[in-house]
């Protein structure tokens, strides 16, 4: 049998609105071609995000009923505690209301508050956009150290998320006292979803030790990346994921981890931290702006979903399956000829917006291009990633199809499918767009555009 059928079956739907294209040629006018100022009623399939976007188990549900909302000391925050322990072997542990939150306590606490991070450097294999906007805000650079495969969106390689550690060494021989800490991101998001081997991150832990610098893991997507590492790496093929969950955090100091990916829940993140003053201080400053210590900005349902969603990560079935869709989607479309980052990463495709409409220069955005019609013929909601929202940062014009966790079935992929495949026949025939009004930061959230030449109809 080759089919990987999802592995659950359905107990509650939520209908999804059908469309026009003609309704949605509208909608895209009326939110000045900004997939951000749509509302979420008018997209079909909604790929913008993996973040918080998955459907809960209905254990993780049962959990929301159980929660307890005493201020201090509820049960729900300690079965939290106990599979967080479990999972991960740390004992320090704090619960924050996303990923952000915890990026924010872990640069208070190892660079310090106001600007006391000028003069300083933290590397990354690559920053996640809020790990390096709240690493900048301290007044630290932000240098990501990937290897040049990694940085090569058509090199086909088994782990294209690991770090540089030539690069890593060289960093720190240079400047190893403006060097508060080394961080890697597991699964690393800005390159595609790509995963970080275990000798890699040994191979990063010793360099650490030499300097005596303290490592911490931006560890969003754990369980792919484990499950990246089980079928990848030599000799790990026997292993369970839970071991390879374990020996990538006993590799850590610590680590941030937004919940609304492999937490499998809505909103919710966790910061680990082993060193008890590190612990203590973060302690100190989840009270000032988080909440008490056991609830941290949640509620305890929030947190009973967590104590679930983080142990039915791992399940072998769920991994192969998510993985597995990812890579359906990423292979079809590869063989209807339409250039992706390659190999396909754990949460998300990545288009090469540049070789699907090469006819569209980048000052007329092609990743805008794509997802406006994408949008217009197929409902589908999709986030552009280069020149509209890097600026003059963008070395690539991509677009993502980001996957929702147990959200959407293999129907609903195809569908999918389709729709790129039918909108890359007519590409040459797609305007390029021009700004209308844009803030001065973040501008893709809220810029306005306007197509170059009117939209054709699909
Ligand atoms: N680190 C990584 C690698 C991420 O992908 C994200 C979020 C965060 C940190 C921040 O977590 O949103 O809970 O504060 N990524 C989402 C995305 C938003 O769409 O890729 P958060």
């Amino acid at each position: 049998m080759k089919t990987i059928i999802e592995p659950f079956r359905i107990k509650s739907v939520e209908p999804i609105r059908m469309t026009t294209s003609d309704e949605r040629r509208e909608k895209l006018r009326g939110a000045g071609y900004n997939l951000f100022k749509l509302h979420a009623t008018d997209v079909l399939i909604d790929l913008l995000t993996d973040s918080g976007t998955g459907a809960m188990s209905s254990d993780q549900w049962a959990g929301v009923m159980r929660g307890d909302e005493s201020y201090a000391g509820a049960p729900s925050f300690y079965r939290f505690l106990k599979t967080i322990e479990r999972v991960t072997g740390f004992t320090n542990v704090l619960p924050t209301h996303q990923g952000r939150a915890s990026e924010r306590l872990l640069v208070e606490v190892m660079i310090g508050s106001g600007d006391a991070g000028r003069g300083k450097t933290v590397p990354n294999n690559a920053h996640f956009d809020t790990t390096r906007a709240n690493i900048e805000h301290s007044g630290a650079e932000t240098p990501d150290l990937l290897t040049e495969e990694g940085s090569t969106p058509t090199a086909i390689a088994p782990f294209k998320g690991n770090m540089d550690v030539a690069k890593l060494r060289a960093l720190l021989a240079r400047r190893a006292d403006d060097v508060p800490f080394v961080m890697v991101t597991v699964t690393c998001n800005s390159n595609g979803g790509q995963p970080v081997s275990l000798a890699n991150l040994r191979e990063v832990r010793t360099v650490c030790d030499e300097y005596h610098k303290p490592l911490f893991l931006d560890a969003c997507r754990f369980a792919e990346n484990a499950w990246f590492i089980k079928q990848r790496e030599p000799g790990q093929q026997n292993r369970s994921v839970q071991a390879i969950v374990r020996d990538t955090f006993d590799l850590a100091d610590g680590a941030t981890i937004s919940a609304k990916k492999d937490g499998l829940v809505n909103i919710g993140g966790v910061l680990l931290l082993r060193d008890p003053h590190s612990f203590h201080a973060a302690s100190d400053l989840l009270i000032l702006t988080e909440g008490f210590l056991t609830y941290g900005g949640l509620a305890g349902r929030d947190l009973e979903a967590m104590a679930v969603g983080f142990e039915e990560v791992l399940h072998d079935d769920y991994l192969r399956y998510r993985i597995r869709s990812t890579e359906y989607l990423g292979e079809k479309i590869l063989a209807g000829g339409v250039a992706i980052v390659q190999p396909p990463g754990g949460h998300a495709i990545y288009i090469d917006a540049a070789r699907f409409c090469p006819h569209i220069p980048r000052h007329q955005f092609p990743g805008q291009a794509v997802v406006c019609a994408l949008y217009e013929h197929g409902g589908i909601r999709s986030c552009e990633i280069g020149s509209v929202m890097l600026g003059e940062h963008a070395v690539m014009e991509l677009v993502r199809l980001a996957i929702p966790r147990r959200t959407y079935t293999q129907s609903h992929i195809d569908y999918v499918i389709e729709v790129i495949l039918e909108v890359k026949a007519r590409a040459h025939e797609l305007p390029g767009y021009k700004i209308v009004e844009a803030p001065p930061a973040l501008p893709h959230f809220t810029a306005t555009f306007a197509p170059i030449q009117p939209l054709k109809s699909s």
